[in-house]
């Protein structure tokens, strides 16, 4: 089953929304897993990458495999280098092998890309160019990036209580378009001598149309606002920006729609991030803003991310990187991996109880004080990356869904 952008589908509202999955706990052989006869069966493409990026992947893997196997899917995966894992074995940061791999399977898993080892390669042999490339390739247009402050970790966010307790937002960022695209770019010399470097922001009419739908169509099925974020007090794109956004929202009057510059989107997403549902941007502006929500959740290691095209399968990955200084000590939060892979359920094959197992076992897991070290607070229990998972596993066993 190839995904798709699910518009019809629920937003993902991870963790917050009213506990899916009651506490009882399974008795042992009562409820088995279905996994002896799969009714269903899907093809994942894992793509550990660098650095923390085998180590979450191969947790997420586990728990995927755990909450599928209990609502009686089946995976078939196939693991594939990208970044700088593949730089070393094939000399390029994204194989033809790894993309092909990825178009003809039905979801796609991403740990991350990246290292001090490959930082001054020349642009076309860095890890993050086999990223964008993959992206590319995906055609994956709309990345949904959602920032929602747990209960159990209100205390690790750098805001007051107060000002984070209560914060659920979802970021629409525009993911294939924009200056990280836009032609020209390069380097060069001005008419004084001097050098230059140059980089275009530039977007289509059925660019920005396409992502504000897939923003009003999130947003209607959150709390029904939607913020625009712009700099179209200064830039032409951004300008543009609004027009077509303004034009879309004639499609949707239930939603209602708010514009903000970009540097007054980042003041208030600090000063009163309740203030947000739903905000839709483009690529580079999205980078920045869903790097800054997630510091008000507490970790960047707590965050998962979407990136769904028209067709085809999605791409899911955590919003960090491959955090190279902590690599290979089993420190890395799994978390967002593990969400993600809750994110590749639902949004990409459509399993929403298969999802729901995952959300409601990494909330159990957190209410039961396990935490890594990016998320630890005294009186909570510091554990490894493994362990982590280990006991997310366990609340995956043991709890099961609540009749409708
Ligand atoms: N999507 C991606 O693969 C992606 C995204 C961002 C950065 N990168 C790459 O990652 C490398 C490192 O970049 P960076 O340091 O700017 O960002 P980073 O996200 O890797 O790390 C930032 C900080 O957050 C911590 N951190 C990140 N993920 C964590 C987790 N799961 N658990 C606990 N702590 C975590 C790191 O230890 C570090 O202190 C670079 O090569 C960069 O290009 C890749």
């Amino acid at each position: 089953m190839a995904a798709c952008l699910q518009l019809n589908a629920k937003p993902f509202s991870p963790l917050l929304s009213p506990n899916p999955v009651s506490t009882r706990t399974r008795k042992s052989g009562r409820i088995s897993c279905s996994a002896a006869s799969p009714s269903k069966r899907h093809t994942i493409t894992l793509l550990p990458g660098d650095g923390i990026g085998p180590e979450v992947i191969s947790v997420a893997r586990n728990v995927l495999n755990l909450a599928a196997s209990i609502e009686g899917i089946e995976f078939k995966y196939q693991e594939l280098p990208v970044g700088g894992a593949a730089l070393d074995l094939t000399g390029v940061p994204l194989p033809e092998e790894t993309l092909l791999a990825a178009k003809q399977s039905d979801a796609v898993l991403l740990g991350a890309i990246g290292g001090y080892k490959w930082d001054k390669n020349e642009k076309h042999l860095k890890p993050e160019t086999g990223l964008l490339k993959l992206r590319e390739g995906l055609k994956v247009f709309a990345n949904l990036r959602p920032a929602t402050v747990l209960p159990q970790l209100v205390d690790a966010s750098t805001l007051k209580r107060e000002v984070a307790e209560g914060v659920d937002l979802m970021v629409v960022r525009e993911l294939t378009g924009g200056i990280y695209f836009g032609k020209p770019r390069g380097f060069g010399t001005n008419e004084n001598g001097e050098e230059i470097g140059f980089n275009t922001e530039v977007y289509a009419a059925y660019e920005i149309d396409r992502i504000a739908r897939v923003a009003f169509e999130t947003a209607r099925k959150r709390k029904g606002k939607l913020c625009s974020v712009d700099k179209a007090n200064v830039l032409e794109a951004s300008m543009f920006w609004r027009k077509r956004i303004m034009a879309i929202a004639l499609e949707y009057p239930d939603v209602e729609l708010s514009h903000m510059y970009v540097d007054n989107a980042a003041m208030q997403l600090v000063r009163d991030p309740k203030q947000f549902d739903t905000i839709v941007t483009n690529n580079i502006f999205g980078d920045i803003l869903s790097d800054e929500a997630s510091m008000i959740t507490g970790s960047i290691g707590m965050l998962p991310s979407a990136s769904l095209g028209e067709s085809g399968p999605g791409l899911f990955e955590p919003i960090h990187g491959s955090a190279p200084d902590i690599a290979g000590q089993d420190k890395a939060n799994p978390l967002a991996t593990i969400l993600s892979a809750a994110m590749l359920l639902k949004y990409g094959l459509g399993e929403e109880n298969a999802a729901k197992r995952i959300e409601a076992a990494v909330l159990d897991t957190l209410n039961k004080g396990f935490r890594t070290g990016d998320i630890y607070s005294a009186g909570t229990k510091l554990v490894g990356c493994k362990e982590m998972g280990e006991e997310v596993l366990k609340s995956v066993d043991s709890l099961v869904l609540s009749p409708v």
